[in-house]
Parts: structure tokens; sequence; C-alpha cells
């Protein structure tokens, strides 16, 4: 049931390595405490180590296909019907500032579609998974989104928009629409874990704008292979293109969006 196929397991392989790299330079930024000035430099580095583990370990697998990352942009392959999706650090805010929640993003897109999906928190250890039409797992358990019908005993993620970033009027007036009549709001800092948190039922729910496909792809189908429903913040299909997002289940999907139009 919960096997990984070939490609999965080139996906997680890939993750689990880089991740090895990522958590030995936590470790050094948490206890060794790189000084103040060089933090951003020191993670910026291993945000860097890490995407060239991973697109090394994929190119290998699977020569011809493309890569789109984070750090190094679009690697057009020869295969032009497969992109990699790839976001190597997810959560760098908090990585820099040694707060434990940060993940590596890794999305396999064929014609269009993201078809496999891995999106892994090497703190947790724990591995989320997702091939289309194979449902979702965490390691070897399946997941299902939560089955809350009603705002008010729901939870949900967002993502607030810092220095430079994001459109900060829409956001708080989106969340004056939300925040009074929900059981609760929450800004964890990994777009990644957001949507595989909602994917795993723990969030009910997550909205967020101003996104880059990186941050989105692999959670997408891990929402979607979950049993929920994933769209732009303003209700259509073209999640990526959109760089915005609207994650939850059947019944409260269409209520956060109700309630994001309410406050265009
Ligand atoms: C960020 C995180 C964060 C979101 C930001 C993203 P990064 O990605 O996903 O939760 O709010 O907009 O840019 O920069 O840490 O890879
Ligand atoms: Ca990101
Ligand atoms: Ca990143």
């Amino acid at each position: 049931m919960s096997t990984q196929t070939a490609l999965l397991k080139v996906m997680s392989d890939a993750a689990r390595k880089a991740a090895r790299g990522l958590n030995r330079d936590f470790g050094e930024l948490t206890e060794l405490q790189v000084s103040k000035k060089g933090a951003a430099d020191f993670v910026s580095a291993a945000d860097l180590k890490a995407e060239q583990t991973i697109f090394e370990m994929l190119q290998k697998a699977r020569p011809g296909y493309g890569f789109l990352g984070e750090e190094r942009g679009l690697i057009e392959g020869t295969d032009k019907t497969h992109t990699w999706i790839v976001d190597p650090l997810d959560g760098t805010t908090n990585f820099l500032h040694a707060i434990p929640h940060f993940a590596i993003n890794i999305a396999l897109q064929r014609e269009g579609a993201i078809v496999a999906a891995v999106t892994y928190n090497p703190v947790t250890n724990e591995l989320f998974w997702a091939e289309k039409g194979k449902g979702c797992f965490v390691n070897d358990k399946r997941l299902r989104v939560a089955a809350r019908q009603h705002l008010n005993e729901s939870v949900l993620a967002t993502g607030i928009p810092f220095l430079g970033h994001g459109q900060h009027a829409t956001f708080l007036k989106e969340l004056h629409q939300i925040s009074q009549r929900v059981a609760g709001v929450r800004r964890f800092g990994a777009a990644a874990l957001d949507l595989a948190f909602v994917a795993a039922g723990r969030f009910d729910g997550y909205w967020e704008r101003d996104l880059k496909p990186w941050d989105l792809a692999a959670g997408l189908l891990l929402v979607s292979e979950a049993g929920g429903k994933v769209t732009s913040a303003e209700g259509d299909e073209d999640v990526l293109g959109s760089g915005s997002i609207c994650a939850s289940n059947l019944e409260l999907h269409p209520l956060i969006l109700q309630r994001l139009r309410a406050a265009a």
C-alpha cells in the first residue's frame, strides 16, 4: 500500500541526502552560534549546497528532465515533457533564526501537471509523499485531509507578508474576514509544510498569496491526493501560475474562498 515506486524513491533519496547537509548546518547554526553577521551567508550557502545535491541526484536518475530550482532557475532538459520543481530549503527565515520548522520540496511536473511530490521535514524525519492517483502518505502512513465542516472549529494556516514582500493591506482585510470566524490562524513560516499539514489533517485549511511554483508544486499534489481541494486564492485551477493558494477539504474550501472574496 505504502510502497514507493522507483520514481518516488529517487525523489525521497535526494531529499534525504540534502537533508543530512541541512541538518548538520542547522546544528552548527544553533550550537556553534555562527556569528550574527555571517548567519545569512551561511544559510544561503546551506541552501545552495542542498539544491546542488538534489540537482545532481535527480539529474543522474533522470538525465533528460528539466529542472526549475529556486536557486538556479530553469534549466531546460532534452525531455520537454518533464520538469523537476525544487525548493531546497523552504522556511529559510525559520532556519536562520534556529526555529526547527523547514522543509525540502521536490515535485515532478509532467506535461503541465504535478504527478509526484515529496516534502521532507529533516528535523521531525517526516517524509510526506504522493503520486498522482495513488494517495498521500507520511512515511508509511496514509493521509486524509481533516473532516471538519465548519469554520468555527477550524484551524487555518496562512502566510503574513513581510518586509519588501507581499500585499500587506490585502492580507489584513483577508485576516479580518477569517480570524473572527475560526478557532485559530497559524503562521508557521514554511509554505511546503503548511500544505503537508493540510494533507495530514493538522490544519483544516491554508491560504497565502505571492508564492512561487517551488513553494507550491509538491504540496498541491499532497493535498489533492489526501482528498482535499486546491485552487488559487481566487478559486482558479491554475495555482502555479497565480502564485496564490487556497487549500482545504471539500466542505471548507468554498467557505474560505467566500471569505477571501468578501475581503476583496
Ligand atoms: C518562504 C516560505 C514562507 C512564505 C514565503 C516563502 P522560503 O519560502 O514558504 O512560508 O510565506 O512567502 O517565500 O523563502 O523560505 O523558501
Ligand atoms: Ca520557499
Ligand atoms: Ca527556499
